[in-house]
């Protein structure tokens, strides 16, 4: 009797230590490194887009083209499978304001339209296994620049546009899609008038010891967006915006195994999950994160629109301090649509608060409840805990103190 419960508790623990060891990018990910140049090219200030595409289109698999001094101005540049491009220390690639340059076939680029996702990207990587983009170097997206031949800015059109309840067509800076293996590796976004990564259905993407600098007041600048993908991790990231620093979705496929290790968040809406997880979101860790004057936290925000299962995430070692929403876990019922957003398996371990804030643990229904453990989770005094529909195990201290430390890599 006594060795078959021993035997039980052995298998359970295998069991539970199985379940969080798979909450990962299942790679086993190290640092990148840039691979060796083609070309190298000098940069006089001009517009140069078809000088660098002609580099990159002529450059062999598995090497880079390398942007190595001066400044660079281009608009939108595809890279070809297999190769890189590099930025080196001290060079800006600057996306040009020009907003024609990204017309796609309905020409609405730098237009407030019913439609959206009307601009090329400064780089596409489309179709793409192996390649990236490396360097020390700077991208400026120019968001705070006035479009030419217009009175706004990118970041004004966004504000009319949500006045307008409509869409701004403003650039991405970096999008990947359908690809395996991509690699983003230490260069700094600032200013991006859009997304500043976004990436959609790739298997592999590393993204590690990346800058992105952008005010908080603008508007939809996620840092890096991340949907229907598989083996991601996003390491060693210092991220400042106006939207979500991180949001992992699932618009058009499942999107598991994921690692967000040792980042450092200053001012942004949150480390997010959603708000699209119709395929369903799992396997996630989120492991070492400093969030400061974050807007929601350790967000998942969900809907009957665009909900589904958002299962076996796990947050540990992470700090926040100065925002109002520490915590929010936050489901809800929109005027349409009949899917079921749901959080289940959500751990928090070693979590800190150390301002005062309200967590919110808010699941759909009583049906549908999320699911929450919590282990040495400690909020500031005087913080409120506001939970729903959800079943919490553990207990919320309220004895946090101090300041957090630094997690990411500068
Ligand atoms: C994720 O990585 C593991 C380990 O390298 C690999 O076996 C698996 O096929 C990858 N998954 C996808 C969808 O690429």
């Amino acid at each position: 009797m006594q060795r078959l419960s021993l035997s039980l508790l052995v298998t359970f623990t295998i069991l539970a230590f199985i379940q969080v060891a798979t909450a990962r990018d299942l790679r086993q990910v190290t640092e990148p490194k840039t691979p060796p140049t083609c070309t190298s090219l000098r940069g006089d200030g001009k517009l140069v887009t078809e000088e660098i595409q002609k580099a990159l289109n002529s450059c062999g698999k598995g090497k880079a083209v390398a942007l190595s001094s001066g400044n660079f101005v281009s608009g939108p540049l595809t890279i070809p499978s297999g190769v890189s491009l590099v930025i080196d220390k001290g060079v800006t690639l600057t996306a040009s304001n020009d907003a024609a340059l990204y017309n796609k076939e309905n020409k609405i680029c730098g237009t407030i339209n019913v439609q959206y996702y009307g601009c090329k990207s400064l780089i596409t990587i489309d179709g793409n296994t192996g390649g990236g983009v490396y360097g020390q170097g700077m991208i400026d997206g120019q968001g705070d620049k006035k479009i030419a031949g217009k009175d706004v800015t990118w970041w004004q059109l966004t504000n009319q546009a949500k006045a307008e309840k409509k869409s701004q067509n403003n650039p991405v800076l970096i999008s990947v899609t359908n690809s395996v293996d991509i690699t983003l590796h230490q260069f700094t976004l600032k200013n991006g008038p859009y997304f500043h990564i976004g990436s959609s259905n790739v298997n592999g993407f590393t993204v590690w010891g990346i800058t992105i600098d952008t005010p908080s007041t603008t508007g939809n600048t996620d840092g890096i967006d991340t949907s229907g993908s598989q083996n991601v991790t996003i390491a060693n990231c210092n991220i400042n915006t106006g939207d979500d620093n991180i949001a992992i979705a699932s618009y058009n496929a499942p999107t598991r195994y994921i690692s967000v290790l040792n980042n450092h968040f200053g001012h942004g809406s949150s480390m997010g999950i959603g708000s699209g997880t119709v395929h369903g979101v799992s396997d996630v860790t989120v492991s070492g994160l400093t969030l400061i004057n974050s807007r929601f936290g350790l967000y998942i925000k969900s809907n009957t629109q665009t909900g589904g299962l958002v299962n076996n995430i796990v947050y540990e070692n992470i700090c926040i301090t100065n925002s109002p929403k520490p915590i929010t876990l936050d489901v809800y019922r929109s005027k349409s649509g009949h899917s079921t957003p749901q959080f289940t398996n959500i751990v928090l371990n070693n979590v800190r608060a150390v301002t005062r804030g309200t967590v919110v643990v808010r699941g759909i229904s009583s049906s549908h409840p999320g699911q929450v453990t919590i282990k040495d989770v400690h909020l500031t005094k005087g913080s409120k805990v506001e939970v729903s529909n959800a079943k919490v195990t553990g207990t919320w201290a309220e004895d946090a103190s101090g300041t957090c430390g630094y997690a990411g890599n500068k």
